[in-house]
């Protein structure tokens, strides 16, 4: 494993956010002086799951410092579709790039990954798990918008089950002083345990609501989400759940004059298109100052500037992984790793799932 991975935003420090905000901003103010600080340096993206913003706003983010890009974003159309392993694929890839972004539908992949690539590997979602880039993207955005990140009513309203976006969101505001959250959500997709418990230990007020209009005017910023259809076990399940949220004009209407509505896309039918050219609408700016912390982040990584803990202290346990939807179900070889939580309970070392 290399040491500088970024599997979870929480393995740096405020402090680090702090840089790559900073950074990010200078990049964007002043993109010629960061024109050429990659030349000679491969990034690969691996995308084992579709992807629009994350993918492309890597490779532009490359390409924009002066390096080069290889990768696929279809595995059919790598020799994953004949077989090839995570672990095979990895160890060839990193003879070929300097750092490795990899997207993929199981939990704690970019984990497992991370285990035989001989490069940095980027975590760009994990099945529901994390998607700690996002958050990088979230933690720029709301720096940019609000100046500020603390003190901040936060909420969050969709798919809290299964939304990646929201369980690394959670997990990083909760180090900021003075948030409390809102949880949007019906009961079937609430947030998971292991989320609340992160928020609890943090001494993080939140509440779990059942409708946008209990508390859309309190709101300094408001995170939609879509319902994660590719994740639900049958089609009848996800039906049920569609459609429940929608943010329209009309409940728009009760909120703040500074909301910050934020998305990490794509949206499917959450948000109505005419809130769009609401000045509170901020999602698409949120897309385009992702890049510029994405730019931030591999500068950091690849001048091996950065101050990563992603290491964890683990030991192999006898029993599977209760979780189905965890890497070591599809890569077999993987040893059932377990390591402690805050709270000193096993978990698994890929999907952070109670034992
Ligand atoms: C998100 C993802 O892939 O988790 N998209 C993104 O990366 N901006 C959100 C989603 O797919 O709903």
């Amino acid at each position: 494993m290399s040491c500088g991975d970024l599997l979870d935003l929480n393995d740096c420090s405020v402090t680090e956010w702090t840089h790559l905000i900073k950074l990010a901003d200078d990049i964007r103010l002043n993109p010629r002086d960061y024109m050429r600080r990659c030349e000679g340096k491969v990034l690969a993206t691996l995308f084992y799951e579709p992807s629009t913003r994350t993918q492309m706003s890597f490779q532009a983010a490359m390409l924009r410092l002066g390096g080069q890009i290889i990768g696929f974003d279809n595995p059919v159309n790598s020799s994953v579709s004949k077989g090839e392993t995570l672990m095979d694929t990895m160890r060839i890839v990193s003879n070929y790039a300097d750092i490795i972004v990899v997207r993929h539908p199981q939990e704690g992949a970019a984990r497992a990954a991370s285990l035989y690539a001989r490069c940095p590997v980027i975590n760009a979602g994990d099945g529901g798990h994390l998607h700690p880039t996002q958050t990088l993207t979230d933690l720029v955005t709301l720096s940019t918008v609000k100046g500020k990140l603390t003190g901040l009513r936060i909420g969050v309203c969709g798919d809290l089950k299964f939304g990646r976006t929201v369980h690394s969101l959670l997990k990083a505001m909760s180090r900021f002083e003075g948030n409390r959250f809102y949880l949007i959500s019906t009961p079937e997709l609430a947030v998971p345990d292991y989320c609340k418990e992160i928020l609890d230990h943090a001494g993080c007020p939140y509440e779990e609501v059942g409708a946008l209009d209990e508390c859309i005017g309190e709101l300094d910023v408001l995170y939609m989400t879509r319902i994660q259809q590719e994740r639900f076990a049958t089609p009848e399940a996800y039906e049920k759940q569609r459609g429940v949220f929608v943010l329209t004009p009309e409940k728009l209407s009760r909120a703040r004059k500074d909301l910050a509505v934020l998305h990490p896309l794509p949206r499917v039918d959450e948000i109505d298109l005419a809130i769009d050219d609401d000045p509170r609408a901020l999602y698409f700016t949120q897309a385009r100052l992702g890049m510029f912390g994405r730019m931030a982040l591999i500068l950091r990584m690849l001048e091996e500037d950065i101050n990563i803990h992603s290491e964890r202290n683990y030991h192999v346990h006898a029993a599977d992984c209760s979780n189905p939807r965890c890497i070591t179900h599809t890569e077999k070889y993987l040893p059932h790793n377990v390591c402690p939580d805050e709270n000193g309970q096993e978990i698994c070392l890929y999907c952070e799932e109670k034992c």
